[in-house]
């Protein structure tokens, strides 16, 4: 495969993609001018050079993040875009935890799962659940104004996701799957509940440092639940749960 590199201002740039979006990896910012590779040549402009990748289609589409422009934010086609709605409750995605259970659902969530997410806050996470495949998703906060947020930008998103106003003793039945994006004071009264709920696995996050971890492990261990994977950012734990022996 050839890789065809040029040198735009970024206003040509951003009409050039908004006429043609085509995938495009920026190698350099100098000021207003751009350095970037694309695969496929562009009409009309003399390229500063091309060379030969041998990278498989897998590498060479990580190299592209996604490019701002003004008020337009320009992405690739294979990635999953999620609009939130700034300020409007906990959970851009810019926490730790939050990112945390991002990855952890993407490794465990299978297609037509049912998904309850604990302190839904801002939605995200029932939001990301459904664009992973989730079937049912059911988003549940102490807070009227969280829900109200959940449920304006999974509009936003234009997926569907039940909201619940309450705690989880309050649920009855089972998840698939259940994201809790808490902290350990909170799972200290609350995790008996949340693991009531839970049909095969729990992803608990907002614990922070190795003592909360071996807290909440402890707790989990007290439960007839076991760990079966960990994932840490900056301090930050989310740990996936199963029923001990599953
Ligand atoms: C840290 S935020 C997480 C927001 C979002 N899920 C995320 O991951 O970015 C925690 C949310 O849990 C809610 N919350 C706190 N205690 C709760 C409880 N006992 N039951 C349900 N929701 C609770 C809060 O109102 C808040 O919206």
């Amino acid at each position: 495969m050839r890789r065809y590199i040029y040198r735009l201002r970024e206003d040509e740039l951003g009409e050039l993609l908004a006429e043609n979006p085509v995938p495009v990896e920026i190698l350099n910012r100098d000021g207003e001018w751009l350095t970037f590779a694309v695969y496929d040549p562009l009409e009309g402009i003399e390229p500063l050079s091309s060379e030969e990748v041998d990278e498989g289609w897998k590498d060479w589409r990580q190299g592209f993040g996604p490019v701002e422009v003004d008020d337009f934010l320009i992405v690739p086609p294979w990635k999953k875009v999620v609009f939130i709605n700034p300020g409007m409750a906990f959970g851009t995605g810019f926490h730790p935890t939050t990112r945390l259970c991002i990855r952890m659902l993407k490794e465990t969530l299978k297609e037509g799962d049912s998904i309850l997410d604990v302190g839904t806050g801002s939605g995200v996470l029932a939001i990301v659940s459904r664009l992973l495949g989730a079937g049912r998703v059911v988003g549940i906060d102490i807070s009227k104004d969280a829900l109200r947020a959940c449920e304006e930008n999974a509009r936003l998103n234009g997926v569907e996701v039940e909201t619940l106003l309450g705690r989880p003793g309050e649920l009855a039945g089972s998840f698939d799957v259940v994201v809790a994006n808490l902290e350990l004071q909170i799972f200290e009264k609350e995790l008996p509940d949340i693991l009531r709920l839970v049909g095969r696995q729990a992803v608990l996050s907002g614990i922070y440092r190795r003592d909360e971890l071996l807290s909440l492990l402890d707790l989990l261990g007290q439960e007839g639940f076991q760990a079966d994977r960990i994932l840490e950012e900056e301090d930050w734990y989310c740990v996936r749960v199963g029923h001990a022996g599953d």
